[in-house]
């Protein structure tokens, strides 16, 4: 494997995404709490920073302890540390160093560029510059602009580049990376979804041995792809719990439940609609109605973990962006759990917890879902957030909302099913707003509600931008909802990106 040392970067996780695309496996460690290197590490690559060599607060990296025992990689940042911890000189840049740039020399035969093209480009995102390389330091490319684009320490592994070649706009970034990590690391590239199951389902089946584990699904790739590596590690050693919170989709409980049980999950759909619908009574404000359903949510899975006897583990479907989120250069973010410590910890959360794919990314799960051969149907299916519809009525929850909330997005979805654009969004749904407005239906005046049509393309749901349907479906969409929901007399489509709007409204 590959350990990158995280310097802060936003750029950090892409590193590892794309060294994965190359099926080789890795892994990011904070530079403040970098693992013990044993013999499966074939080598390290140092992110780019925030930081300034030159600042004293400037995260640090023993290199000494690693030059010459393991190929090291650094980019940006990591190439300035590596050159200002050797005497090198990092100063900051006299012209803007942002965007692409094309190398202007590369050196005859280096490892590192080996089938790379001159006047390749690259994409520059720096405010240092490193001037100038001890006598030790190879030059081996640079632009118009920045001279050390790329060094390599002589009769070394250690190499530094200054521009970021996990970009996609570094053009030939991958081939460098592969050259790093195939020719001068010596990985296999063998880390595959395959490969992946086999591993998991055994160090699982070790892990676990007749132990039972509780699980809760959600309906959402994760927690279904998790539910199916324990199953075939472990069968109906592994329980699992679905609870119907009464702010699913249309019929999306009964579908799902019966779906699981086709992958052969002993799967329990606890209908808890109604002590749902109670928490949710009067309260308006959404940050108090995800603490509710939260809380709910706990009393319920707390009382039908309780009903397995002699648990011992709690199953969960957590994937690495979490993981990195929890210990990230940043620090743990302390917020999100908050309402889980109140009044102590439920019986269930003092189990072991065991997270089977807590090492992969998004896509990732779905590859390996995939092979699984879980249905289409749950690994395509859109994000859609814990606390369900609830947050898509603004205002009040009543069951009346939910029901014709469910009718309209019924209508929406299906339209953008049977249109082929549901694959090409990355997330869709309507809100029902707090709002009535004035329409006419035959000879009769109308006074009822407002949905919104919501659909988003991302990567991530950090950042989206709204898509631009087709007008004409739209206005298909539109018709079926005001004609067939009844308390539904206008549409309107939401034409806001993610920042400054988010990508629900509450
Ligand atoms: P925003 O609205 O913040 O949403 O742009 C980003 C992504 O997160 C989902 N989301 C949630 N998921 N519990 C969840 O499990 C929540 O409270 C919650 N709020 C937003 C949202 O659907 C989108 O995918």
């Amino acid at each position: 494997k590959i350990l990158i040392l995280d310097f802060g970067s936003q750029f950090t996780q892409l590193i590892a995404r794309r060294v994965r695309e190359l099926n080789i496996y890795c892994e990011i460690h904070p530079f403040n709490n970098f693992p013990e290197v044993d013999s499966t590490v074939k080598g390290i690559i140092l992110s780019g920073s925030p930081y300034s060599v030159r600042q004293a607060d400037a995260p640090q990296f023993d290199f000494a302890r690693h030059h010459r025992t393991l190929p090291i990689l650094g980019v940006c940042y990591g190439a300035q540390y590596i050159a200002h911890y050797n005497a090198g000189e990092v100063s900051p840049s006299s012209t803007r160093e942002y965007g692409r740039a094309n190398l202007q020399y590369i050196a005859d035969g280096n490892p590192l560029f080996k089938e790379i093209p001159q006047h390749s480009q690259v994409w520059m995102s720096h405010a240092d510059t490193i001037q100038n390389v001890p006598a030790d330091f190879e030059i081996i490319a640079s632009t118009d602009s920045v001279r050390v684009a790329a060094y390599h320490i002589k009769d070394t592994q250690t190499f530094g580049i200054q521009f970021h070649p996990e970009v996609t706009h570094s053009i030939d970034g991958k081939q460098l990376l592969q050259n790093f990590l195939v020719d001068i690391c010596g990985c296999a590239q063998d880390w595959t979804p395959d490969s992946f199951i086999e591993t998991t389902i055994a160090s699982l089946k070790d892990k676990l041995g007749d132990d039972k584990v509780v699980l809760g699904l959600s309906g959402g790739v994760d927690s279904s792809v998790a539910a199916v590596l324990l199953h075939h590690a472990i069968g109906k050693n592994l329980y699992c719990i679905f609870v119907d919170n009464g702010l699913l989709r249309k019929d999306e409980f009964e579908s799902v439940l019966e779906s699981y049980k086709h992958m052969g999950l002993n799967v329990k759909g606890v209908d808890a609609k109604q002590r749902f619908y109670d928490a949710l009574e009067g309260l308006s404000d959404p940050e108090k109605k995800r603490k509710a359903i939260g809380r709910v949510f706990i009393e319920v899975f707390d009382d039908e973990a309780h009903q397995v006897q002699d648990v011992k583990w709690l199953g969960q479907g957590t994937i690495y962006p979490d993981v990195i989120e929890s210990v990230s250069v940043k620090g743990p973010s302390a917020t999100i759990k908050s309402h889980h410590n109140v009044g102590g910890l439920p019986d269930f959360m003092k189990l072991k917890v065991v997270e089977p794919l807590n090492t992969l990314f998004k896509d990732e799960v779905r590859k390996v879902g995939k092979a699984l051969g879980i249905d289409a149907n749950i690994l395509g299916r859109h994000p859609f957030p814990g606390p369900g519809l609830a947050i898509r009525i603004l205002g009040e929850v009543t069951p009346e909302k939910v029901r014709i909330l469910q009718e309209a997005d019924a209508i929406y979805i299906n339209n953008l099913r049977s249109a082929g654009v549901y694959d090409k969004v990355w997330q869709a749904g309507t809100i029902f707003l707090p709002v009535q407005s004035v329409g006419v239906m035959g000879d009769e005046r109308t006074y009822e509600n407002v949905v919104a049509l919501r659909a988003v393309e991302s990567v991530d749901g950090m950042t989206a931008d709204w898509c631009h349907l087709p007008y004409d479906l739209l206005a298909k969409i539109s018709n079926e909802i005001i004609n067939n929901v009844k308390g539904i007399n206008r549409v309107v489509y939401d034409i806001s990106s993610k920042p400054p709007a988010t990508i629900e409204w509450e």
